[in-house]
């Protein structure tokens, strides 16, 4: 328990000083920052007022008739949710998993609802992550390395250090050495998590931060963990700790 102490008290060096943190905003063409700055345009709005009506439309008992509680009846308003989104990834007591917001949320619609929980990457599970996590925009992440979560920040950082793919290039490789250059059409950020879910204009809807990333596994060719992975809630973790002081800016466009 000391030692975990100890280690927790000297968290690694960064490769990006602090001050030197920008947003992933900050890399984006004229166009997007203006969708982003204006509610009207951000098209991340639409889902943002679907999560706004699932949270609080009480869901048909399975059997039996009536009603499961809504999220509304047990958490109250959607503010209620500020700072919520910046305490995940978070190992979830009942279970000892590490969970992100959207395993959170999918596990209260399954447990709490009784509902069957929501595919990842489903209308319904990001207009509701993006609610939650717009209820802390704004505010900065912040770094948790409590003895619990070390063992998955430490696999986290192995994971973002460590060359894979074919093209064998860590991810610190493009975003922490190459950021501000261009990479084929991109101009390459910093690769911070504090925009997700994110309404990419390439995708056409929003996405999690785990497609983001799976997009970067195929990017330099290396083989895709499946959907939920550890791994993928791991490095989760690692980039929220390597983002510290940045403000969450859901809902976020990018290209
Ligand atoms: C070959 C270069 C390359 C590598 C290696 C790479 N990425 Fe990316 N990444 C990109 C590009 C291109 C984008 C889209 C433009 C941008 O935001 O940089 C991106 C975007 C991101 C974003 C979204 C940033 C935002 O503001 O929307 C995150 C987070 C991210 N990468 C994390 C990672 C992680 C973690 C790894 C390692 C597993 C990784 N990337 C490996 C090229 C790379
Ligand atoms: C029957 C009550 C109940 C319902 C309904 C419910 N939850 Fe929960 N929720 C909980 C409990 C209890 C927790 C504490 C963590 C746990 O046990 O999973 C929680 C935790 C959370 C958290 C983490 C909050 C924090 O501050 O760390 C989020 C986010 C969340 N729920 C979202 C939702 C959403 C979205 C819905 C609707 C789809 C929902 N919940 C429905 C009871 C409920």
């Amino acid at each position: 328990m000391a030692a975990c102490t100890a280690a927790a008290a000297a968290p690694p060096e960064r490769a990006i000083a602090l001050p030197d943190l920008r947003s992933g905003l900050h890399f984006a063409g004229p166009d997007v920052r203006s969708m982003q700055a204006d509610a009207a345009a951000n098209p991340a709005q639409l889902w943002i007022d679907q999560g706004r009506s699932l949270w609080s439309a009480a869901p048909a008992r399975q059997r039996g008739g009536g009603a499961e509680p809504s999220c509304q009846d047990c958490h109250g308003r959607p503010g209620s949710m500020t700072g919520a989104a910046l305490r995940f990834p978070r190992v979830h007591p009942a279970s000892g998993r590490l969970f992100n917001l959207e395993d959170q949320i999918r596990h209260c619609r399954a447990t709490r609802q009784h509902q069957p929980a929501p595919d990842f990457e489903s209308d319904e599970l990001l207009a509701l992550t993006l609610l939650v996590t717009e209820a802390s925009a704004g505010l900065t992440l912040r770094a948790r390395l409590t003895p619990e979560l070390l063992p998955h920040f430490e696999a986290g950082r192995t994971l973002y250090e460590r060359r894979q793919g074919q093209l064998n290039l860590a991810c610190g490789h493009c975003h922490d050495r190459h950021w501000g250059q261009r990479f084929h059409t991109d101009l390459l950020s910093q690769g911070h998590p504090n925009g997700y879910p994110v309404y990419r204009l390439e995708w056409q809807k929003p996405g999690s931060l785990e497609r983001r990333l799976r997009s970067c596994f195929f990017g330099v060719r290396a083989e895709i963990p499946p959907w939920g992975d550890l791994s993928m809630r791991q490095l989760g973790l690692y980039l929220t700790w390597r983002a510290e002081g940045l403000p969450v800016e859901v809902p976020a466009v990018r290209k």
